[in-house]
């Protein structure tokens, strides 16, 4: 007689916080990409609302039963069912030393007013739509490569993502192999979205900082479009603070205004958040 043995099914974490700036959604999926990055999904409330590319604070409670939170882009696009996240994991991080163990059907603190300038109202009418982005730094554009309106607003829609190695890389690649199959979007994605990818501590097709590509000419070259121009390019930039600032001087340089949701101009610019934590 064959004896099944199962492993006793692991306690779902769930939440008992008192009623605050949050709801309490359940961990839908997880998934790691490397041992310093995962996904995950969870459940959206019905009231819930967003704009593409913002962010919002997500958590666990602490010991003491206060609510722990942090700034975390939305990496899916606003007419999803759930919310998409893209994380680090920093072994010390008072939060992503324990959310990297979340797993399906566990409970987390979700806030309730997103926010953000990586938005397309921040933005002047223009052809060519840049995000460039570092690390997890891709989330809020994993959410906008994902909205119609930047298709609709933008001929081109370039984005550019660089990690220290290629592993790194894969989320964004399934993310733009998703969006080009997508029934929603995935035409105009194949028309319109360019995927640039390069890697830095690695050996890969494409090896450099984007900063110094940017400055080289060297990105142009290998799109095959002309270097940024205020007129007709617009920036989104997002990730290490060191990325922020290089590309931000660029844009200055080159005659680029910043622009916010009260006065949009041609380049925005947000720090990918928790990248310390
Ligand atoms: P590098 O390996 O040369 O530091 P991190 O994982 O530390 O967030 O970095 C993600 C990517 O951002 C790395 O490829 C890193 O390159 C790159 N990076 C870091 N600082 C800058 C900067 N000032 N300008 C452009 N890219 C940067």
């Amino acid at each position: 007689m064959n004896v099944m043995t199962t492993e006793p099914a692991r306690e779902k974490n769930k939440i008992s916080a008192k009623p605050g700036p949050y709801t309490i959604e359940t961990v839908l999926s997880v998934k790691h990409y490397t041992d310093r990055l995962f996904h995950f999904r969870i459940t959206r409330p019905a009231a819930f609302r967003f704009r593409s590319g913002e962010f919002i604070m997500i958590g666990l409670p602490k010991e003491d039963g206060k609510p722990l939170l942090r700034a975390y882009s939305v990496a899916s696009p606003f007419w999803d069912e759930a919310l998409d996240f893209y994380s680090i994991k920093v072994p010390d991080g008072p939060l992503t030393s324990r959310l990297q163990h979340i797993q399906e059907g566990d409970e987390i603190l979700l806030g309730k007013k997103p926010v953000g300038t990586l938005v397309l109202d921040a933005l002047k009418p223009g052809k060519r739509l840049y995000m460039v982005s570092t690390g997890t730094g891709i989330a809020p554009f994993a959410s906008l490569i994902r909205d119609p309106e930047t298709y609709e607003k933008f001929d081109e829609v370039i984005l550019t993502h660089t990690c220290r190695e290629l592993a790194e890389l894969k989320y964004g690649e399934e993310l733009v192999a998703a969006t080009k199959e997508d029934e929603l979007i995935g035409e105009m994605a194949r028309e319109k979205l360019v995927h640039f990818t390069s890697v830095t501590r690695d050996d890969g097709p494409v090896k450099g900082r984007v900063t110094d590509m940017i400055n080289s000419g060297e990105l142009f070259d290998h799109l095959g479009v002309p270097a940024f121009d205020p007129a007709v390019d617009r920036v989104m930039i997002c990730g290490s603070e060191g990325l922020l600032k290089d590309t931000r001087q660029i844009c200055l340089e080159r005659g680029f205004v910043e622009g916010s949701n009260a006065a949009p101009a041609d380049f925005v610019v947000e720090k990918a958040f928790v990248a310390t934590d």
